[in-house]
């Protein structure tokens, strides 16, 4: 666990490993630590810019050797790009950058200062800053090896970053900033860990284990219903998901109060499948071992409980999360087989492997008990979201201009950006079914949009947003601050508008 430590004091006189530099493209000048560094190596940056190997763009990185003028051994400069298009995001991939080159150097301490990060161009307080570069590098330091025996223990390791701050002010601004970055991330890795452990570790009993876990250290209250209670509440659709598995589901149910009693609570859905096979219509072997990360937005709803509860948010917040895997069995549904969900409706199985939503529809159905303020559900539902989005915006549909307003804004300022799409009666024609209320596949086209128009059968007239991340969940190459894995996105997204709405 890496230590984030602020304090009061002059960054050049700290005694740390290396000192991170922002730099913003063309503007040393106006970065005053930049400048000082500048001066205190005889006009360095200013050679490493003439060379043009490195200018300041976005995610460039240039270490310089501090030749013992002050106690730091290093000066690593990191890009943040145009000064006055710089932002919040431009902040954490550079500190993700710049930490992970501190990490493979073998360094320990690394020493910054949220003056060396902000242009003076831009309009981004102290408190915001210090949350984006503890974001930024708690999100980039993350790996998980639970599995690599062998190397364990052998890695490299930074142990703390300190912020030093000249004013007494900006240090307490940047303190609160910083713990919030830090809450945000550890949760957002505490969610990434959920996702990369196998389904054979991760099963609907195991996930339900660690909610309750996380909820008893957190002052959460989680509950857990298995098979009798889910069939007591006539959750068939959720149900026959799991008839396939020899795997127990497990409806596992997370309840934050930290708003005035009696009102109203935001309710997020988490898709939970443990392991989506695809049932009897199977999918194809390549890459089917991914499928142990259709929990994401399970996951990012654990997060979301966690974070919210060490940030004491002042709302109520419930998380609900139908748990279960999806296999093929002789036990298992059939594509034609007919299911009543807890709403009553039924639903003709056209895939077995259009799965989540069967699942979600007796969750949303279940959130409407609470009388929600407002449902978002979070899902890696479709592989359609890829076609239509690719990988660098989440889906998003739902019935309240207001909330989705609340959600776009709320993902720009994470950088988990959301597009929305046409939640229009016109495409409910595609899940017509002859023999039932409702068919659980619409066929290839829009298919994004027919699984959110299913979904939206189940919610009633509470304000509701779907959260499609099937594209975005994982991410194929290292990023910044997004290691090659799990992204647990969704979960930044959330946090950032339940702490706007407070
Ligand atoms: N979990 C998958 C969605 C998915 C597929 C996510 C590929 C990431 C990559 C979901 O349960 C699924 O299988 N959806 C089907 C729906 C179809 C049968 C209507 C799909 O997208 O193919
Ligand atoms: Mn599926
Ligand atoms: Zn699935």
């Amino acid at each position: 666990m890496i230590k984030f430590t602020v304090k009061e004091g002059s960054v050049l006189r700290e005694r740390v490993d290396a000192i991170l530099v922002g730099i913003h493209e063309d503007a040393i000048e106006k970065s005053p630590l930049a400048a000082e560094v500048n001066r205190l190596l005889g006009g360095a940056i200013d050679t490493v810019l003439s060379r043009k190997s490195f200018t300041g763009k976005v995610e460039q990185i240039e270490v310089l050797e501090t030749r013992e003028n002050i106690p730091a051994s290093y000066f690593i400069l990191c890009g943040l790009g145009k000064a006055g298009k710089a932002g919040l995001e431009q902040i954490r991939q550079a500190m993700g950058r710049a930490v992970l080159r501190a990490r493979d150097m073998g360094l320990k301490r690394v020493g910054v200062t949220t003056t060396a990060f902000i242009n003076k161009m831009e309009n981004i307080t102290v408190e915001d800053a210090g949350r984006a570069m503890a974001e930024g590098a708690n999100l980039a330091l993350y790996r998980f090896s639970k599995y690599k025996v062998k190397e364990n223990g052998n890695s490299k390791n930074i142990d703390e970053i300190r912020f030093i701050e000249e004013e007494r002010k900006s240090a307490t601004a940047v303190k609160i900033g910083v713990e919030k970055g830090r809450i945000i991330a550890d949760s957002v890795n505490f969610a990434r860990d959920l996702i990369n452990h196998p389904a054979n570790d991760m099963t609907p009993t195991i996930l339900a284990e660690t909610a309750k876990k996380m909820a008893g250290a957190n002052r959460i209250k989680c509950t857990v219903l298995s098979k009798p209670q889910i069939e007591k509440l006539g959750m068939g659709a959720y149900l026959g998901v799991a008839q396939g598995s020899e795997e127990p589901l497990r409806f596992i149910i997370l309840e934050y109060n930290g708003g005035k009693k009696g009102e109203k609570p935001v309710v997020i859905v988490g898709k939970s499948i443990t392991f989506d096979s695809g049932g009897i219509s199977l999918k194809p072997a390549e890459g089917m071992g991914k499928m142990k990360y259709d929990m994401s937005g399970g996951a990012a709803t654990i997060g979301v409980l966690r974070a919210a509860s060490m940030l004491r948010l002042p709302l109520n917040i419930v998380g609900l999360l139908p748990a279960t895997e999806n296999m093929p069995s002789g036990s298992a549904i059939r594509p034609g087989d007919v299911l009543r969900s807890m709403s009553g409706r039924t639903i003709e199985i056209i895939s077995t492997d259009a799965e989540g939503r069967l699942a979600l529809s007796d969750a949303l159905f279940y959130a409407a008990r609470y009388k929600p303020r407002w449902i978002i559900d979070i899902a890696t539902l479709t592989g359609a979201c890829a076609v239509a989005l690719g990988n660098h915006a989440i889906g998003m549909l739902g019935n309240d201009k207001e909330l989705k307003d609340r959600i776009t804004a709320a993902g720009d300022k994470v950088w988990e950006r959301v597009w929305e799409m046409p939640l229009w009666d016109d495409y409910a024609e595609q899940i017509k079914s002859p023999v039932a209320d409702m068919k659980n596949s619409g066929g290839r086209e829009g298919g994004v949009i027919t699984a959110a128009i299913f979904l939206s059968k189940f919610v009633e007239d509470y304000p509701w947003v779907h959260l499609d991340i099937a594209s975005t969940e994982w991410n194929d190459k290292d990023k910044a601050y997004m290691p090659a894995g799990p992204t647990a996105i969704g979960t930044r997204l959330i946090l950032q508008l339940l702490m706007d709405a407070c």
